[in-house]
């Protein structure tokens, strides 16, 4: 499982149309598009050809004496007036459309911290990377930010929302395409930001009642501990910092770390059960030499048995 998905795209600007108010905020860009495009040849055209054929052509010419034309002047600031309300009241309907969420919405929580997304479901459990929503009924998110700005984007489906730390902003959509959409952090938000990607699902009912039940991976919790942590290493995000194959990211590869011993800023430790777990729960206490102080802590976000899975997964690569 990977985090990364292609966004679709079936023209030439914009990726696939995937929601149920994709179409109306495409409609409301091409209108402003053509207009803006008819206004342009339009007044640069002017300018072209009247240069041209007014273009002063020797000494005598005189320079006309009608400095102004009421009609014009009423003209060219009625009409543009006209143009700008219609594009505003165009705007408003989408506005309001994508800001009121349909009140029978099912409500998902969702938290950006450096450098991962967060979701918390109605029943409790809380999964990260990978967001399911049902097909084909409006789903409400509650976002919120633990450290710094993030902004919550799903290109497939035109809605993007601020994540602010301190405050709750909501965003809705509505598919009813199953399948896997893009998610992408849009707001700078320090070094790894380009990899605050994540995954949304579009479930037909039964398998998103499946998935619930599951809390995020139906069938999971038979498969093999290794498995469930290498998983777990992806949708936590661990692989934004911690490479598989010794490349030095923003923390130490976890390529042959099992047993290694280890400089750190609390003296050497050996990379044990017990040292990987604070390192998940209290990533500060023992920083190793040459790394900054930058994991956030995944206390409260994972859970004992995916520390076991992760050590486990963490135990094969040699
Ligand atoms: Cu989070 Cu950019």
């Amino acid at each position: 499982m990977s985090l990364f998905v292609p966004i679709n795209v079936d023209s030439f600007w914009m990726p696939r149309a995937s929601s149920t108010i994709a179409k109306q905020v495409d409609d409301g860009y091409y209108l402003v598009y053509w207009v803006s495009l008819a206004l342009f040849v339009l007044v640069v055209g002017g300018m072209t050809y009247f240069s041209v054929k007014y273009r002063r052509r020797s000494d005598r010419d005189k320079t006309s004496d009608i400095d102004h034309s009421t009609k014009l002047e009423i003209g060219w600031s009625v009409i543009p007036l006209l143009i700008v309300i219609g594009l505003f009241v165009v705007g408003l309907k989408g506005y309001l459309r994508g800001q009121v969420a349909p009140s029978e919405s099912y409500e998902i929580n969702v938290t950006g911290k450096k450098w991962l997304w967060t979701f918390t479901y109605p029943q409790g459990f809380t999964t990260t990377g990978e967001m399911a929503v049902p097909a084909g009924r409006p789903t409400k998110l509650v976002i919120s930010a633990e450290d710094v700005l993030h902004s919550f984007f799903i290109p497939e489906f035109r809605v993007k929302q601020d994540a602010v730390p301190g405050q709750y902003t909501t965003l809705w959509f509505q598919s009813d395409q199953p399948g896997e959409y893009a998610l992408l952090c849009t707001e700078y938000c320090g070094t790894s930001h380009s990899d605050m990607i994540g995954k949304v699902l579009v479930l037909e009912d039964t398998k998103f009642q499946e998935w619930i039940e599951g809390e995020g991976d139906p069938g999971g919790s038979a498969k093999p501990p290794a498995e469930q942590g290498e998983r777990k290493y992806k949708s936590a995000g661990c692989n934004t910092c911690h490479s598989l194959d010794g490349t030095k990211i923003q923390g130490p590869s976890f390529k042959g770390l099992w047993g290694r011993v280890e400089k750190t800023s609390a003296g050497e430790v050996t990379v044990d059960e017990n040292y990987v777990r604070e390192s998940i729960l209290n990533p500060g206490a023992k920083i190793v030499d040459g790394y900054p102080n930058v994991m956030p802590t995944f206390q409260g976000v994972l859970k004992d048995k995916d520390i076991d899975n992760l050590i486990a997964y963490i135990k094969t690569l040699k």
